[in-house]
């Protein structure tokens, strides 16, 4: 199953899809590149907005989407974009934000408060969070967050690891690429680039990479352009390990929901 594991295709929620029109530009041009799952991947800014509020704005968007549904199109599951802020791995609620997380009870504070409130909800079962990590140098409270988001079983993927791998930050991405239940995502257009590539390929050849998406924003700029990365892992590993990704990735998903619903 060929699935983008990052996209901002839902309409008007961030700098993605700029309204619903664009969006079904987005996901006919998916279809036409074989793409059969998206995971939606919206910003989520705890400084900027409650979890609440994203919630029911990314819902909206979904239903809106799902609503213009043409044959043929990729599945389309609810995930986030979370960028990384200090206190992340205390707040209990950053967890429904995983990818197709069920929402926990609503919160009893009436839901008004950041996912940094510190909120001590049970953290979900067999969840995976698309984390940003932040853009300048990481030190160790950085990295002790991403374990400790790891804990209760949540399952990060380190969005478009690629940005962040420059000399400062090598040693910590080998220490938290190397943690079970870590994992990198790269950019399709990373993945083309031959630069980028000599990096990233090893990480995938690794397991240490394991998602590739698509980050795309729109139509003509940042357009859906899975396919160039997939080319890109096909002449360097090989048909065999496109397929066995592809089905890392399938079944990687399909536990997701089974433990969401043990
Ligand atoms: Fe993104």
């Amino acid at each position: 199953m060929v699935i983008d594991f990052h996209a901002h295709i839902l309409p008007g929620i961030d700098d993605g899809a700029k309204d619903l029109e664009t969006s079904i530009e987005m996901l006919d041009k998916m279809k036409k590149q074989g793409v059969d799952l998206v995971v939606a991947t919206p910003h989520f800014y705890a400084d900027r907005m409650t979890v609440d509020g994203f919630l029911k704005n990314r819902e909206k968007a979904y239903e809106a989407v799902e609503s213009r549904r043409r044959d043929g199109w990729p599945k389309v599951m609810k995930g986030a974009e979370v960028a990384f802020f200090p206190g992340i791995s205390k707040a209990g609620r950053v967890r429904e934000l995983a990818i197709e997380a069920e929402s926990a009870e609503p919160s009893a504070k009436g839901g008004s408060e950041a996912a940094g409130s510190g909120d001590e909800s049970p953290p979900g079962r067999g969840a995976a969070l698309l984390l940003e990590m932040p853009f300048r140098d990481w030190d160790r409270s950085v990295e002790q967050e991403t374990i400790s988001l790891t804990r209760g079983g949540l399952f990060v993927i380190l969005a478009h690891i690629e940005r962040f791998m420059r000399p400062a930050n090598e040693a910590a991405i080998e220490r938290l690429l190397a943690r079970p239940n870590i994992a990198a995502q790269a950019n399709a257009n990373s993945l083309a680039d031959r630069r980028l590539a000599r990096k990233l390929v090893p990480l995938f050849a690794d397991g240490k990479a394991r998602f590739i998406g698509s980050d795309c924003h729109g139509v003509r700029h940042r357009p859906p352009n899975l396919p160039d990365g997939r080319k890109a892992l096909l002449s360097a590993l090989g048909a065999e390990f496109l397929a066995r990704l592809d089905e890392d990735n399938e079944r990687f998903l399909e536990e997701l929901c089974r433990k969401k619903q043990a």
